[in-house]
């Protein structure tokens, strides 16, 4: 057993007072925000006014969520349903995503994605329609509330059909992600072809999004997915690698194409924008960066010797966003598959991950910094943070302070809504907290899908709680 080295991160249930965190957060050099008072009226209820017209009513936004849990033709489940109801419920005026959804089956990150496709059209407008009825019937008035559909397709880690078999479709050969997910060298590459047609179908995907009644929709560029990985597609030949403009190619040819065929449909970007070499479990279980020998370059963001981020080209990234009139930009990182610690911060990993090699505050203030240089470079830009959740009790006092300081423009929330949906409804209310609802990052939302089931959070939400995949979860887990 080598679990004896294991990091020994303190709780923040631990830390009963702003005292006792703020001198905590100093001595893991971890450099958060933070407003010991909570003004009123709050900075989290201001509304935002975008360059369209269109308004949100506050400073929260629901970030996209999925629950592996639609049905295998993709269509939403009762489970998807009550989720986007939780969404809607919450009192967040932003929901990006609300999920990511695949523009066509071989796309899809598991079985059980959404498609948005012709056969589903009818479900996602009731999806919309539900997201409207279920927050009015809440808050009296839906006109201030912004939905966008989060557009994707999973390329290196797409698994349509199987939970077990991945069927990858990769940009080019990757040296660490290749051999840890077993792509020989003549593993085949999309071709230019596949990757125009693929733009064809996020064209129609959109349009069927503005039929649905969605807002705005969501060019995915994050978390290792194809999008995101045109960024780091140097080594690729042809149209779309080598040079920003070729590995833009693939997000302007959309945009372009949305703009000719849905005109007046707002865009949007969520973006990893920066990325960390992938991390693997070391001999005493906490991550390690995996070997490389040299300089590491397929990291876009990250700077070459992977001691921090370096936005320089994240910059130029974001330069062509303005030009290309997108204004609403959800900054994330990294991504789940190769280092869970820099995109979601957790005390407890998920099942493939590994024990933390940071506090996971240093994450959480790592992504709230990049955040801001994005903001103070792109005033015009509508920036949304992510990775709030691992502050747990202290998710508003940092939150109130980002937002009050303009180091972002809206507060976005994951993991803590699948807890504690109320979440920000209790905040712009100035009630207490409920601290039995509050995610405490076990990471069973991410295990429970990494073996085949569905998402949800299975230690704090009593639906899932009495489900028999929470069992099933606790034995993997004993394992
Ligand atoms: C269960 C689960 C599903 C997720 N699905 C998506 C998704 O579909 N699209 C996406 O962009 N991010 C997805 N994410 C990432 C979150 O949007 C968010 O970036 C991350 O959880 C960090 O924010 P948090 O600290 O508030 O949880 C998912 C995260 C979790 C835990």
């Amino acid at each position: 057993m080598a679990t004896k080295h294991k990091p020994k991160y303190k709780r923040i249930a631990q830390l009963k007072t702003s005292a006792d965190f703020l001198q905590y957060v100093e001595s893991v050099g971890a450099d958060l925000p933070f407003d010991e008072t909570l003004s009123a009226p709050s900075p989290f209820g201001k509304s935002y006014v975008l360059k369209s017209g269109r308004k949100t009513g506050n400073r929260f936004c629901i970030l996209p969520m999925e629950g592996w849990d639609g049905l295998t033709d993709g269509k939403p489940s009762d489970y998807t349903r009550r989720r986007w109801k939780h969404f809607a419920i919450s009192a967040a005026k932003l929901l990006w995503g609300c999920e990511a959804v695949a523009v066509r089956h071989d796309g899809r990150a598991n079985p059980n994605q959404l498609v948005i496709n012709e056969a589903n059209l009818d479900e996602f407008k009731k999806l919309f329609a539900s997201l409207v009825t279920d927050h009015e019937a809440r808050f009296g008035v839906a006109d201030d509330l912004l939905i966008g559909l989060q557009l994707t397709h999973s390329g290196r880690f797409c698994k349509p059909v199987d939970t077990r078999k991945m069927e990858p479709e990769i940009l080019y050969h990757h040296p660490l992600l290749d051999r840890k997910f077993g792509l020989g060298k003549d593993y085949p590459l999309m071709t230019d072809d596949d990757i125009d047609y693929l733009i064809e179908d996020f064209i129609v995907a959109s349009k069927r999004a503005r039929e649905a009644g969605f807002h705005f929709v969501d060019i995915k560029h994050c978390h290792g997915y194809l999008g995101h990985e045109f960024l780091s597609a140097t080594d690729r030949p042809g149209r779309y690698g080598g040079s920003l403009e070729n590995r833009t190619r693939f997000l302007t040819s959309i945009v372009e194409g949305v703009r000719a065929a849905v005109p007046g449909m707002e865009l949007s970007v969520r973006m990893s924008v920066f990325d960390w070499i992938p991390f693997t479990k070391g001999p005493d279980e906490v991550g390690v960066p995996e070997d490389y020998n040299g300089m590491y370059p397929y990291a876009f963001g990250a700077s070459q010797s992977g001691a921090d981020f370096d936005l320089t080209e994240p910059f130029k990234f974001l330069e062509l966003l303005r030009l290309l009139d997108i204004e609403l930009v959800c900054i994330t990182a990294g991504s789940p598959y190769y280092n869970p610690h820099i995109q979601r911060p957790a005390l407890f990993p998920p099942s493939d991950g590994y024990q933390p090699p940071e506090d996971p505050l240093a994450g959480v203030a790592r992504q709230i910094r990049a955040t801001a240089e994005v903001k103070k470079a792109f005033p015009d830009l509508a920036i949304v943070g992510s990775a709030y959740s691992y502050l747990q009790e202290w998710l508003p006092n940092v939150g109130h302070h980002v937002l009050a300081n303009g180091l972002a423009d809206f507060v976005g929330l994951g993991r803590m809504v699948l807890s504690y949906p109320e979440m920000p409804d209790d905040i712009l209310q100035g009630n207490a907290l409920k601290r039995d609802r509050i995610c405490r990052t076990f990471s069973d939302c991410t295990t429970a899908p990494r073996n085949g089931m569905i998402s949800g959070c299975f230690p704090l939400d009593p639906y899932y709680k009495a489900l028999p995949e929470a069992a099933a979860l606790k034995e993997i887990k004993k394992e």
